[in-house]
């Protein structure tokens, strides 16, 4: 029952610890013989996907900072661009429309006014289809979507959203598996590299879930400062931003993610010893590029918490503090570090004593403009 709490304290702190169920849930049926099962996203997905030569997602909130992971993954995995818009932008300016583009709305609860009115506008723009990854069957963004792919994550009550987005994130890498094979931009061995990745994630979330105790630890040096910094590179960059908008809405701490690269123009101005600055930063090609940064925040004597993992070399010192999560599938990484970072959010509320489901102001769903 999506009402009973459980052994849970708040929503929020359940619906994290679901995440694992969650995306065996949105896998469930959508994979066949070690590939996507393209007809389980819609019958006729495999006609208008081999088609997509560019990628329009609108969305807002949450559900925006995963279209700008997955940003990363249409150029580098499907092999189309893709553009990802914030929605109430969208709606409101003149915009051209690419050939055979595909417009993607993300939403959990498919009624966000803003995403609602511009897959209307969409619909009349030019766009070859219109599809939704979308958490509600029964919602608008559903009904009126060319097609949907549900991302099953169940019902979601914390008004902080957490497992709508990495399931989000989820159907995200299948598509993208879909269209890289399609358009013939992915190998069968990639392709099945992907799934295998998506197919271990839940266990890995499991693994990430054990370290609560630390994270909660961790998160009693948050409780006092007014401001967060977050930090991280390509993929993790909008990790970054959506770890930010997590602190924020719960906890009320004025939170900002910056690509780390970014430092030099701007928030290096704002390091100092009262400054903590979270950074996302397990091995890849860009962890060189991340520990430069690193020194850079800690040679003006910033706070750093470094969630990494053990390839990547950190170390406790002084003002350095790291969580060492276990190595993970480099294109299903996003997703997994995600689980850490909602958790020290939801460890600082809780200290703040803030209501962690219902955050002062905001709603689950935004229906009116
Ligand atoms: C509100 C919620 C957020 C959510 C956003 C978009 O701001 O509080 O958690 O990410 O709306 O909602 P949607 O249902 O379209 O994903």
């Amino acid at each position: 029952d999506a009402a009973d709490k459980g052994p849970y304290r708040h929503y929020m702190q359940k619906e994290i610890f679901e995440q694992p169920v969650a995306i065996m849930n949105t896998l469930d049926g959508r994979i066949k013989e070690g590939k996507v099962n393209i007809e389980a996203i819609a019958p006729n997905a495999a006609e208008i996907l081999s088609k997509v030569e560019h990628v329009q997602i609108v969305a807002c909130g949450t559900s925006y900072n995963a279209g700008m992971v997955a940003r990363y993954w249409f150029e580098a995995i499907a092999g189309v661009s893709c553009d990802v818009e914030i929605a109430s932008e969208f709606r409101y300016r003149k915009f051209v429309t690419r050939p055979n583009s595909l417009l993607i709305t993300l939403s959990q609860s498919g009624e966000t006014a803003d995403t609602l009115a511009a897959l209307r506008l969409a619909k009349e723009s030019g766009y070859m289809s219109a599809m939704t990854i979308c958490n509600v069957a029964s919602s608008s963004l559903v009904r009126e979507s060319d097609f949907a792919f549900l991302t099953r994550a169940g019902v979601e009550i914390g008004v902080a959203s957490t497992k709508a987005f990495t399931t989000q994130l989820t159907c995200m890498l299948l598509l993208n598996a879909a269209i890289g094979r399609l358009k013939g931009n992915l190998s069968e061995e990639q392709e099945h590299h992907i799934i295998q990745s998506l197919q271990r994630l839940p266990a890995q979330i499991e693994s990430a879930l054990v370290f609560d105790k630390q994270i909660e630890t961790l998160s009693e040096d948050f409780a006092e400062k007014h401001h967060t910094l977050f930090l991280g590179r390509g993929e993790y960059y909008p990790i970054a931003m959506e770890s930010a908008l997590k602190l924020k809405e719960i906890s009320y701490i004025h939170a900002e993610a910056y690509a780390a690269g970014e430092l030099k123009h701007g928030p290096l101005a704002l390091i100092d010893s009262e400054m903590p600055v979270v950074v996302v930063a397990p091995e890849n090609d860009l962890l060189e590029k991340v520990k430069s940064n690193i020194e850079e925040v800690r040679a003006r004597g910033g706070q750093l918490y470094v969630f990494a993992d053990s390839d990547a070399g950190f170390e406790d010192s002084d003002n350095f503090k790291t969580i060492v999560l276990p190595k993970v599938d480099e294109v299903t990484a996003p997703i997994f570090y995600t689980v850490p970072l909602q958790l020290l959010s939801y460890h600082i509320a809780l200290i703040k004593g803030t209501d962690v489901d219902q955050p002062r102001n905001l709603a689950k769903a935004v229906t009116v403009e």
